[in-house]
């Protein structure tokens, strides 16, 4: 039987299916560049997921892997060096589509509470300083009929338009590298700060990597309205947080966030803007999403194991 880590505990059903195919290791913590170096000189296929440091480095340390595969359990696969990978001869995978719903939900919950201060509230209330309704209590911002602003127009960035539309009647600006043809109305707008400057919502959507590293520097969020809301559901390093960080200590926006430059770490400053919705990356953290992006990600690895290409295959 070939040997397949698991490097995190994923649904049971999900597992118990990997079993029926492959002589199963379960992993518990991410892997350091180290262990994944290690794991792809030990393993015939790996499912892994962010966090697991599969960097040029840990394939450089592996020499000529025993690993063929990488099944990534999620749609982001920045910590995969997918260069590193092709060129070790290690085919990648990744979970599209199942995750799309999930996401743009925790960017409309991200709207939603940073727009309506529930964050605020809730805390106010729990320490027991509430004193009360008032007429001028807690104020936030209306959201319906306010432009919606989304930063990359893929799959998750039109989902989380569609709502916006349909649900809460926005008018959609997106700055994306080509035009798009949603089933709505939306209109793209050539550069990022006037994307920026368009929009009392922002959402960033596109996915990491090398092309998006710092999109959102501190030039982009100036060009932000002040009292506009930004919300990242994509990737920390898409952001300059410390830019970020500035606005928001400077009461210029007001921000959600959902993903972290250097996650699990969350610098103590940001954790102190009461004037930002800070969740721990919550996006496709529904028992649905990640049974079902367990399976697509074992799917592409039976694929590769019998010998047909992985259907979701990205490298
Ligand atoms: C989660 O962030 C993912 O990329 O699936």
């Amino acid at each position: 039987m070939r040997r397949l880590l698991i490097t995190r505990q994923i649904a049971e059903p999900v597992i118990a299916a990997a079993r029926a195919r492959f002589d199963v290791t379960l992993g518990r913590d991410a892997l350091s560049e180290d262990a994944a170096a290690q794991a792809l000189r030990d393993f015939d296929a790996i499912l892994p997921t962010l966090g697991d440091a599969f960097s040029a480095g840990a394939f450089a340390a592996a020499g000529v892997p025993r690993c063929r595969m990488l099944g990534n359990f999620g749609v982001g696969f920045n910590h995969i060096d997918v260069e590193a990978a092709r060129a070790a001869g290690v085919m990648v995978s990744n979970t599209p589509d199942v995750l799309t719903d999930a996401t743009a939900d925790i960017g409309w919950t991200l709207i939603l509470a940073t727009a309506r201060r529930a964050g605020e509230g809730e805390r106010m209330l729990r320490a027991g300083r509430w004193a009360g309704f008032g007429p001028e209590g807690l104020l936030g911002t209306h959201v319906s009929g306010k432009t919606l602003g989304i930063v990359g127009m893929g799959r998750i960035g039109q989902a989380v338009a569609r709502r916006g539309h349909f649900g809460f009647g926005m008018p959609v600006v997106y700055f994306n590298r080509s035009e798009k043809d949603p089933d709505f109305p939306a209109r793209r707008i050539d550069t990022l700060a006037g994307l920026m400057a368009a929009a009392d919502f922002v959402v960033v959507c596109v996915p990491g990597g090398a092309g998006t590293a710092r999109l959102i520097d501190a030039k982009a969020l100036a060009a932000m309205k002040p009292g506009g809301i930004f919300v990242n559901i994509a990737r920390g390093e898409v952001v300059d947080e410390a830019a970020l960080i500035e606005a928001l200590e400077a009461g210029r926006i007001r921000a959600g966030l959902d993903v972290y430059e250097n996650e699990p770490q969350v610098p103590a400053r940001l954790i102190a803007c009461e004037n930002a919705v800070l969740l721990p990356h919550l996006g496709s953290a529904t028992v649905e999403t990640r049974e079902a992006m367990g399976r697509m990600a074992l799917d592409n690895i039976i694929a590769w194991a019998d010998g047909r290409d992985p259907p979701q295959r990205v490298a």
